[in-house]
This record gives structure tokens, C-alpha cells and sequence, in this order.
């Protein structure tokens, strides 16, 4: 996906009005633009630089760009609820996804996530994403198509249940972003190298919970580490500088963990658990 930051025919184009407002479309030769003040012809964007402002027949001016990972995903059409950039962001983070990386993902929903750990394992890695719903895997291969341009051939889409699929290989991370995780994690054992990465994404506390003492219970883990991301905009207008009104409130909680060796015990923790942490013990 190498760019030289002038648009061509087949681009996707983000146009942004005056106040602000996102529109997008791929660049067709011959086709036109329509809004309620005039249009824009395709081929006049094509060779102009990103950045450039562009005006409909009747004067509406736009600035055009091509969209960002995160503005596409946005606006990209939805089956489930996405992944957030922001949480995104922090999965190739610290689940440390790396060039070259093996990945197995699931559920693959609208495939926002997916399209991030594509990026992030380049050429040399792969991502193989496994997706319980036909209709959910045939929206998400449509999002990355028009991404990417074409199906990455480093991306593998199964259908059905990610714990009863058979995987001839080992990965380097397993990722999961589904309602029971804790159903899949001695799949992720069975699945992920010594020293892989286990990464869960959930809603709720009550999965988090549910999620950490499946791990810690399963034996191949190390103990887990969760965290919440909370990203708060800033509005900056002269001295006028505030954190802005609006703001994502909650999406979700990351846990991980990481594979121990083969026949190696997890290390007996030092704490001891808080009282009343695994309920009131019968007199
Ligand atoms: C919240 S969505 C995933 C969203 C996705 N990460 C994204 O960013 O677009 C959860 C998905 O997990 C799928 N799912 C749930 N359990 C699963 C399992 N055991 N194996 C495979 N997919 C599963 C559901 O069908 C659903 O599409």
C-alpha cells in the first residue's frame, strides 16, 4: 500500500466540509459526486495532491485526503460493534504485533480489528481470523477488499467456532474479541508458542473476571494484566483550552497474558488474595 501522496483512479477519498463532515468514496474515472450545491467529477481529483481543496459546480469547497486507518473504519460498514482505534491502537501495542508476526484472531465481526493487525504484521506475517457468523466474515472480507483494494494474501478467513477449528501451525499471538473468551483458552494454550501472547478484548467486568480466572486456572499462563483505555480530546482556541465536552465513554478492557514453556509450572503468586475475592467461605 505504498503511496505517494497524490490521488489516482481506484483511491479512496475523504472529503471534510467547512464544519467539519466526513464524506467518502473510491475514485472512478468518469463518474461524478453529487451533493445539494453542485458536484465534483472524479477525474478532476485524479493527480492533485492530498491536502488539495476541491469545489463542487456551484462553489461548496471540501479538503481531500485520503482517509486515515481510523476514519475508515468509522465509516466503514458495520455487522458487530468494532473495535475502536483508540483500543485498537493500544491491541498492536501491547500485545506487542509485530512485522512478521503469526496471528490468530477471532471473531472477525466487521473486521476493524483485523484490518489493524494486518497492518501491523506487514508482508512477512500472517493473520488467520476465524468468524462463528457467515454474514458477519462476508461483511468483514468486503471492508478489507475495499481497504486494502484486494483480499491480503497473508489473511486466512475460516467460518465457525475458533475452539473447534484444527490448526496445523503454531502462532506467535492469539487474539480474541467475542463474548466468552474464557471458552477459548485452552485452544489459545494448545495453539500459541512458548512465550506467544494471549490477548483478550471484553465489555464487562463480569467477562473480565471470567476471562482472568480461566487463565490463571488453566496453568500455562502467566498471571494476567488488564487494563481500560480512556482518550479525552482536547478543544484549543486562543486561551480557550479545555478538555472537550464529548468524549467515548466506555468500550472495553483488555486482559493478556503470555504462554509458559511446555511442562513449565506458573510460579505460585506471592499475594494472597484479597478476602472475600472468591466469595464468602461456607462456616
Ligand atoms: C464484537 S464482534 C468482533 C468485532 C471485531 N473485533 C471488529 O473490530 O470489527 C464479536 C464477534 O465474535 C464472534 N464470535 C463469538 N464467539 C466466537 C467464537 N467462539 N469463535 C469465532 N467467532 C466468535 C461473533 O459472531 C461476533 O461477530
Amino acid at each position: 500500500m505504498s503511496r505517494d501522496g497524490f490521488f489516482k483512479a481506484g483511491d479512496r477519498v475523504q472529503l471534510t466540509d467547512p464544519k467539519g463532515k466526513l464524506y467518502t468514496f473510491t475514485i472512478t474515472p468518469g463518474k461524478e459526486w453529487h451533493t445539494h450545491k453542485g458536484w465534483i467529477t472524479h477525474d478532476d481529483l485524479i493527480g492533485l495532491p492530498e491536502g488539495s481543496v476541491v469545489s463542487t459546480t456551484a462553489g461548496l469547497k471540501f479538503t481531500a485526503f485520503i482517509p486515515l486507518l481510523s476514519d475508515f473504519v468509522l465509516s466503514m460498514p458495520r455487522g458487530a460493534t468494532i473495535v475502536y482505534p483508540k483500543d485498537a491502537a493500544m491491541i498492536v501495542g501491547f500485545a506487542d504485533i509485530y512485522p512478521g508476526a503469526h496471528v490468530l484472531e477471532a471473531g472477525v465481526g466487521s473486521g476493524a480489528l483485523t484490518l489493524s493487525l494486518l497492518r501491523a504484521v506487514g508482508d512477512s506475517g500472517t493473520v488467520h481470523s476465524v468468524e462463528r457468523r457467515e454474514d458477519f466474515a462476508a461483511n468483514a472480507r468486503s471492508n478489507i477488499e475495499t481497504y486494502f483494494g484486494v483480499i491480503p494474501e497473508n489473511w486466512k478467513l475460516d467460518v465457525g467456532s475458533v475452539q473447534d477449528q484444527e490448526f496445523p501451525k503454531k502462532f506467535d499471538r492469539v487474539i480474541l474479541d467475542m463474548l466468552a473468551p474464557w471458552e477459548c483458552i485452552e485452544m489459545a494454550a494448545k495453539v500459541l508458542r512458548p512465550g506467544g501472547v494471549f490477548l483478550a478484548y471484553v465489555a464487562t467486568t463480569t467477562q473480565l473476571s471470567a476471562t482472568a480466572e480461566a487463565l490463571k486456572n488453566d496453568g500455562h499462563f502467566t498471571e494476567p494484566e488488564s487494563s481500560e483505555t480512556i482518550v479525552r480530546g482536547w478543544h484549543h482556541e486562543g486561551l480557550a483550552v479545555r478538555p472537550q465536552q464529548r468524549m467515548i465513554g466506555h468500550t472495553g478492557f483488555l486482559i493478556q497474558s503470555r504462554r509458559m514453556a511446555p511442562g513449565v509450572e506458573v510460579l505460585a503468586r506471592r499475594r494472597r488474595p484479597a478476602k472475600g475475592a472468591y466469595g464468602v467461605p461456607e462456616e
